[in-house]
């Protein structure tokens, strides 16, 4: 059997990612990265490495599964959430579900908690929950913990930080209770086809379908669509596109913050 086969199936059967998911070419980036970092020169080598070296499993899932995140992140977006999203949605139910898809570290489920808190805490009458998930189960341990380096939390306002985060004493931040409360973390793989939950006014999905390929994109939109209540909102990530086949799907609400709503 291509030895390109045989090391796809043993990433499968260990880490559970299903390469066949992914663009081919992705997969074989990032291989390829990992075995010039350990000087494997072909996929047999690399097998042979990742089965006597258990630490490189670790390395290959990071890899595999590129975690950058950042509270924050492209902040317009979370301005248009503050401003019109959730205003708007407040206006026409008292409890929002919303689902953070893809959350990684959960610097992104902590930014929308932060602005759901601060609404709610000038209306009491609202509430919210935020369904965060990912499918790495080692970046979601560390989302629910909740701790982050005095450096992640740079575009926080002192405000912010002080309203919901406890300073250690080794001096990292860890998010209050009160934040966490808002959030709840959960494995999950996208490519399941099985929303995490129903009846959803916003679900965000951010920087996580650069790794699929276009058919696994379409039926990924299709299974938010069916998650989102009538005129709930969907957000791509800046450099993400929703497909043609969509449009009936979707209506564009800010085609710049790849924002979307649900169309019946
Ligand atoms: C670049 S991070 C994006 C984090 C955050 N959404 C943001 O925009 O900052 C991409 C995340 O997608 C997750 N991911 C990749 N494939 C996934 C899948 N099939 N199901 C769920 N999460 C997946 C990765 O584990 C990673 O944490």
């Amino acid at each position: 059997m291509d030895d390109f086969i045989l090391l796809k199936r043993f990433i499968e059967q260990t880490l559970g990612i299903q390469c066949s998911n992914y663009k081919e070419d992705y997969i074989k980036r990032r291989l390829l990265s990992r075995m010039r970092s350990t000087n494997n020169e072909s996929y047999t080598d690399y097998l042979k490495y990742l089965k006597a070296n258990t630490p490189e499993l670790e390395k290959l899932r990071n890899a595999l599964t590129i975690n950058v995140t950042e509270f924050f992140r492209d902040n317009d977006v979370y301005e248009l959430m503050k401003k019109e999203i959730f205003p708007a949605l407040f206006r026409q139910r008292k409890r929002l579900r919303i689902w953070c898809a893809g959350c990684s570290t959960g610097e992104e489920p902590y930014s929308i908690a932060m602005i759901l808190s601060d609404l709610i805490a000038h209306n009491p009458s609202f509430s919210a929950q935020i369904f965060a998930t990912d499918i790495d189960k080692v970046v979601l341990a560390k989302a629910q913990e909740g701790i982050y380096s005095q450096k992640a939390m740079i575009k926080l306002s002192e405000t912010q930080i002080h309203r919901h985060f406890i300073k250690l004493p080794d001096g990292n931040f860890q998010a209050k209770p009160s934040l966490k409360e808002l959030i709840r973390f959960r494995p999950h793989d996208l490519m399941s086809g099985v929303p995490v939950s129903q009846w959803l006014d916003l679900i965000t999905c951010r920087n996580v379908t650069i790794y699929f390929n276009e058919k696994q994109k379409d039926e990924l939109a299709k299974m938010f669509h069916g998650a989102l209540v009538s005129g709930g909102f969907y957000i791509m990530g800046k450099t993400e596109y929703l497909g043609r086949s969509l449009e009936n799907l979707f209506s564009t609400y800010n085609s710049i913050q790849k924002t979307f709503v649900k169309k019946d």
